[in-house]
């Protein structure tokens, strides 16, 4: 049986530059590298997403998520399956079982939590109980790899000890997720990528920083966002070398030519390193930028929500036949059939 790749990206609103080519652009090629030889799984988490915010947009962002997938390049084929997590039940079902297996102590050290919930009483039990959720979300599948952002890694080590657990305490039924070092090297990245604001490169960019100039969202107009990266910071010394620590600012733009161009980054440093034009390297990256935006924007007006429409059924209906007979299994095991 082929192994399995999955992911979930949860999409609340308009995506960055950085969301787009830190998480979204990997998996799409990941998949479409990979989907000879691996199932491939892609859904919207859309569960997870109301643990935010509970208001009438959800629906309207979870299409928009697919979308997205579709116009940065993702070739379907009978090994690729997207779906909707609210779609199929026996994530939350198998969520009440493994909330019976997760620990008070494991969950509290969830450092997404801590954060999110900041201590409060008036924090929904939602976030404290979504990385189980999440666990469901890749148990029932059986995946080995789940690219995702450093952020999640704690979530990925806490579904493997609860896979780990339940198949001590009722025989062998999940498939264990690879440790999160063998996933990143999977994924073929030294490290996850932090694309970086374009006006103080020392934070992450984010759509929820003020400035116009600092992100490159992916609704700009192309020219408009090559602009932004002719005006991003860099720095004062005399020649061009990749350091994210004392140069955030050209090793940012010299990481954004490498995503898009799909090339291994030690050869983007290797053409540029030690030549002192800066403004070359930012017409060449504002090129690729522009392009890389207008490329996805005419994809995304040519998908529609009719297409969206059509192939989600197609993708539910595989998820519900693999999940449902995990989750029989499940059942089966501590005594509920
Ligand atoms: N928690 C992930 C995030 O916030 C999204 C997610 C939910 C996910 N379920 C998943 C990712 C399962 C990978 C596998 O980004």
């Amino acid at each position: 049986m082929n192994k399995t790749i999955l992911t979930g990206l949860r999409v609340n609103s308009v995506l960055t530059l950085g969301n787009y080519l830190g998480a979204l652009l990997p998996m799409v090629r990941l998949a479409n590298k990979y989907s000879k030889d691996y199932t491939v799984n892609i859904f919207v988490p859309d569960l997870h997403s109301i643990i935010s915010s509970i208001d009438g947009t959800l629906k309207e962002n979870t299409i928009r998520s697919i979308k997205y997938f579709l116009s940065a390049g993702l070739e379907l084929n009978d090994n690729v399956h997207i779906y909707r997590q609210s779609r199929v039940p026996a994530h939350t079902e198998l969520t009440w079982i493994l909330n019976c297996v997760a620990t008070m102590g494991e969950m509290s050290r969830m450092i997404q939590y801590k954060e999110k919930s900041e201590g409060k009483e008036s924090a929904n039990v939602g976030i404290f109980d979504y990385p189980v959720l999440m666990a469901s979300d890749i148990l029932l599948y059986g995946a080995s790899y789940v690219p995702v952002g450093e952020d999640q890694f704690q979530h990925i080590e806490l579904t493997r000890n609860l896979a780990i657990r339940f198949n001590h305490r009722f025989g062998d039924t999940f498939v264990v997720p690879e440790e999160t070092k063998k996933q990143v090297e999977f994924m073929g990245l030294d490290n996850g990528i932090r694309i970086r604001d374009l006006v103080n490169p020392d934070k992450k960019m984010s759509k929820s920083t003020p400035g116009e100039n600092s992100k490159i969202m992916l609704s700009d107009l192309p020219e408009k966002a090559a602009k932004k990266i002719m005006s991003a910071t860099t720095d004062s010394f005399e020649d061009i070398e990749f350091d994210l620590t004392t140069r955030p600012g050209i090793s940012n733009l010299l990481q954004i030519e490498a995503l898009i161009n799909d090339r291994p980054l030690g050869e983007i440093i290797r053409e540029w390193q030690g030549k002192s034009r800066y403004g070359d390297l930012k017409k060449q990256v504002a090129s690729s930028v522009q392009k890389l935006l207008e490329d996805f924007q005419t994809n995304y007006a040519n998908t529609s929500d009719t297409d969206v429409e059509e192939i989600l059924p197609i993708g539910e209906k595989y998820a519900n036949e693999i999940a449902n007979a995990k989750l029989a299994e499940v059942y089966q095991k501590v005594g509920l059939a």
